[in-house]
């Protein structure tokens, strides 16, 4: 088997979220000086891109993706010189950096949408989605259809200049572009795209990917939740009949005229559908996010809506994320945190009784999986979840507010009120965005050695036991592993990132052992046995060859050949 060996296959990406990962002038604010102060730390653990969440201006309602202007930087996170210099701090030290495109909608404060909103007849109107109101049977005024927001309530904000609505699939102030306007593509590309590369940036990380393309009959959505009005638009608003045509048009005029990487945030996908985002010969993008790990146990259109899972559920997700690519032409990825989900030590692993171990497992599970992997800030330390006893009041994203506000409004009265809203609470203290927001534990000096000054957001209680400072000089630490586990995944770069992988115990509820391999007799393949479990249980191999443990999460000396204890991770080269 001959390998198409590319560099954005075979690299590891570090997430940034800027508010919350350094600050470095004392506001309280993490910022672009802070990132450029720990490339060298990034460099040593094994990283090779950084990918920046949104550092453009913004007024912020939804954390910088409702971008106000595409060619400047939220003053809060510094300069276009602090920007140049952080893309020129990576390309010295041998790394690359990718940025967020945030280009389904814009911030409503945004040139482009305020021109648009100015007057029906403005050149700029049909660069945004405006619709009439809709009239119920008491002349009340509607919204133009049931579509609800990702953040709760309706997908339409009215807007009084023109006695319309605007379409906003997430918060009021991100109006939709309307990609059905050419020349509103164009914009984008010169002022989204084109700037960005002709600094030096190395690619983008496409949000929201899918959306662009909506069915232009704008009809009402078919009733997903029988108890609420409003309902998720993905049938008229995802993978839309111009979506591919859009990506093409991008990749054409202008991605395909750099050296760059490209991965899109694509949810609700048939994999044939997800392949033709990312079939190499269709010129689209060159890898996407696929959701079925990081939604194990969750309603898809809901999270709140938590249902719970099994480790079969968790096989069955990693292994159709696996399988994906498989005997196509197509690449893919590998990740299990991000800016928009919980603490995976948290929600996968046991992080109150088996914090660093549960923690050196994930690290083995996604360091050993095939696709370029993603590693989201916090998670090389095992950073967790907040306090179950913090008040909502510390939860500052605004998906989580929306939510907990209609919650109160639809039950606030109801005589078991606190019941539910403790149900609730406990679903948002698993699954909300707010977990991975929290600022990044450095050291254990006040705040978390984040910032001089109490940050916007408070840190996690536990900064005194989980913070790098500490890994660094424990050679035991997760952080320690995951420069181990980094490292190997290098060494045995074919098996681990371009293999094929093969579960072995589908029906073990308790252990998930597989196989990497490649088609070729020249190559060693692995075994990766897993133990996900608070139990002890017993070891055998299940096939045949000559084991070498090349690595393992257990001390020294509770290491024992036959048994797996609770949350140990072994990674075998068969000979
Ligand atoms: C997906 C981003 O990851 C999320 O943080 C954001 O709220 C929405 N897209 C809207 O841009």
């Amino acid at each position: 088997m001959t390998i198409d060996h590319t560099w954005w296959k075979e690299a590891t990406i570090y997430q940034i979220w800027p508010a919350s990962y350094k600050d470095s002038n004392g506001d309280g604010i993490g910022d672009i000086p802070g990132a450029i102060s720990t490339l060298d730390y990034l460099k040593d653990l094994g990283i090779d891109i950084i990918w920046l969440s949104p550092m453009y201006k913004s007024p912020m309602e939804d954390m910088g993706y409702d971008i106000s202007d595409y060619q400047d930087i939220n003053p809060d996170f510094g300069t276009l010189q602090d920007m140049q210099d952080l893309i020129d701090g990576c390309h010295k030290r041998g790394m690359k950096i990718i940025c967020d495109l945030v280009i389904n909608h814009t911030s409503d404060q945004h040139a482009w949408f305020k021109e648009s909103r100015s007057s029906l007849d403005n050149p700029k109107r049909d660069w945004y989605i405006w619709k009439k109101p809709r009239y119920d049977a008491d002349g009340n005024r509607q919204p133009p259809n049931n579509w609800s927001s990702y953040f709760s309530g309706s997908a339409w904000t009215y807007d009084e200049t023109t006695d319309e609505y605007y379409l906003r699939l997430f918060a009021n102030g991100q109006p939709d572009l309307n990609w059905e306007n050419e020349e509103c593509r164009q914009a984008i590309y010169d002022s989204a795209l084109k700037f960005w590369f002709e600094r030096g940036v190395d690619g983008f990380r496409i949000d929201t990917a899918g959306l662009y393309s909506k069915d232009q009959s704008f009809a009402d959505a078919p009733i997903v939740f029988k108890d609420q009005y409003y309902q998720p638009s993905s049938k008229l608003t995802h993978n839309g009949p111009r979506i591919h045509e859009f990506h093409k048009e991008m990749f054409k005029k202008v991605t395909s005229n750099y050296d760059v990487m490209t991965v899109g945030e694509v949810g609700r996908c048939t994999r044939d559908e997800a392949l033709k985002y990312v079939s190499a010969a269709r010129n689209e993008m060159n890898m996407i996010f696929l959701f079925d790990a990081i939604e194990v146990g969750c309603n898809p259109d809901d999270k709140f809506r938590y249902q719970g899972w099994k480790l079969t559920d968790f096989k069955d997700a990693i292994r159709n994320q696996s399988d994906f690519i498989k005997g196509t032409d197509a690449w893919s990825t590998v990740f299990i945190e991000n800016h928009d989900q919980p603490r995976c030590v948290t929600r996968l692993g046991n992080a109150k009784k088996f914090h660093d171990k549960s923690g050196k497992l994930l690290a083995t599970l996604q360091t050993t999986l095939t696709g370029t992997l993603f590693i989201y800030q916090g998670q090389e330390i095992g950073m967790t979840n907040l306090p179950r006893s913090w008040s909502i009041d510390e939860y500052k994203d605004i998906n989580t507010i929306n939510y907990y506000k209609a919650f109160k409004e639809k039950f606030g009265n109801d005589k078991d009120f606190e019941e539910k809203e403790a149900k609730l609470l406990d679903v948002i203290n698993l699954m909300a965005r707010d977990h991975a927001r929290s600022p990044v534990q450095w050291s254990d000096a006040k705040y978390g050695g984040f910032s001089t000054v109490e940050p916007w957001m408070r840190v996690n209680d536990n900064y005194d036991k989980i913070n790098v400072e500490s890994q660094l000089n424990d050679p035991d630490s997760l952080l320690k592993f995951y420069q181990k586990v980094l490292k190997l995944r290098k060494e045995y770069k074919d098996l681990f990132i371009y293999g094929s992988f093969e579960i072995l115990d589908y029906e073990n509820e308790k252990v998930f052992t597989y196989v990497k391999e490649l088609p070729d007799a020249k190559h060693p393949n692995a075994y990766v046995a897993l133990n996900m479990s608070d139990d002890q249980v017993d070891f055998k191999p299940l096939i045949e060859g000559k084991f070498k443990l090349v690595a393992c999460n257990a001390d020294s000396d509770e290491f024992d050949e036959k048994v797996l204890t609770p949350w140990e991770a072994r990674v075998y080269i068969l000979e």
